[in-house]
């Protein structure tokens, strides 16, 4: 029988808490990363990275992401932004782009425009005031819905729930049917520590079908 080492989350140190946010990064992976552009009350641009991202629902089109509260217990650029600014653009990440995105994460003082800094090309959005990354292959225009936090303090989640308005894929990875070609795309996830992952190597499994003794639908 396989044994298994247990790290209880019911913990109050901060130490502890750091050290489980590591296990779940490391058994959550790999994550796709948002590269969310956001613009602060004075129009400064800022750029920044999450792997607490996911698409979640299509009917409206919802993703979310989740810039955590910072160790010292404020907020981080991105969520200041979105709560003077309702609105993102999620561009994704190709390795192509994988030193910049990874300079973005800098935390840079909230008057440094991020683009600048990080060297990205800011392309005007159609319907949002932050711009978009010309140097990424597909980027998402989005309205912020709501921000949930969960919790409070260092380290808490901040989720922001977003309705994405407009896809816009680059024309030489965009398919007849509206879809990206994810080998053309090549983009990276994020591992543990600072390790990252591409999507080189790549399987199908057909769905399943249903047995002799038919499965029962609910
Ligand atoms: C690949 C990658 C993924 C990251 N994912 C997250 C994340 O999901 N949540 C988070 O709070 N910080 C994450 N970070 C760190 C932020 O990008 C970093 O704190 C950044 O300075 C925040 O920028 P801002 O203050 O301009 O919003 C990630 C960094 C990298 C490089």
């Amino acid at each position: 029988m396989k044994s298994f080492r247990e790290f209880t989350t019911l913990v109050t140190g901060d130490r502890e808490k750091r050290a489980n946010h590591h296990t779940l990064l490391s058994v959550v992976m790999p994550r796709p990363i948002a590269f969310v552009s956001t613009i602060s009350a004075s129009g400064v641009p800022n750029l920044a990275p999450f792997s607490f991202f996911n698409g979640v629902g299509s009917n409206p089109m919802a993703v979310i992401f989740s810039p955590c509260t910072k160790a010292d217990g404020t907020s981080k650029d991105t969520i200041v932004n979105l709560r003077a600014v309702p609105e993102c653009v999620v561009n994704v990440v190709p390795y192509s782009i994988r030193e910049a995105m990874n300079e973005a994460s800098y935390p840079f003082a909230p008057e440094v425009n991020e683009f600048e800094a990080a060297g990205f090309t800011p392309l005007p959005s159609r319907f949002v005031g932050p711009p978009r990354v010309a140097e990424s292959p597909a980027h998402m225009e989005c309205k912020l819905i709501q921000i949930v936090p969960v919790g409070n303090g260092p380290l808490s989640a901040n989720i922001c729930i977003c309705e994405v308005l407009c896809f816009h894929i680059a024309s030489d990875v965009c398919l007849p049917d509206g879809t990206a070609n994810v080998a053309m795309m090549d983009l990276v996830g994020r591992l543990g520590g600072e390790d990252y992952s591409t999507i080189r190597d790549r399987f199908s499994l057909p769905k399943p079908s249903p047995r002799p003794e038919q499965r029962t639908q609910k």
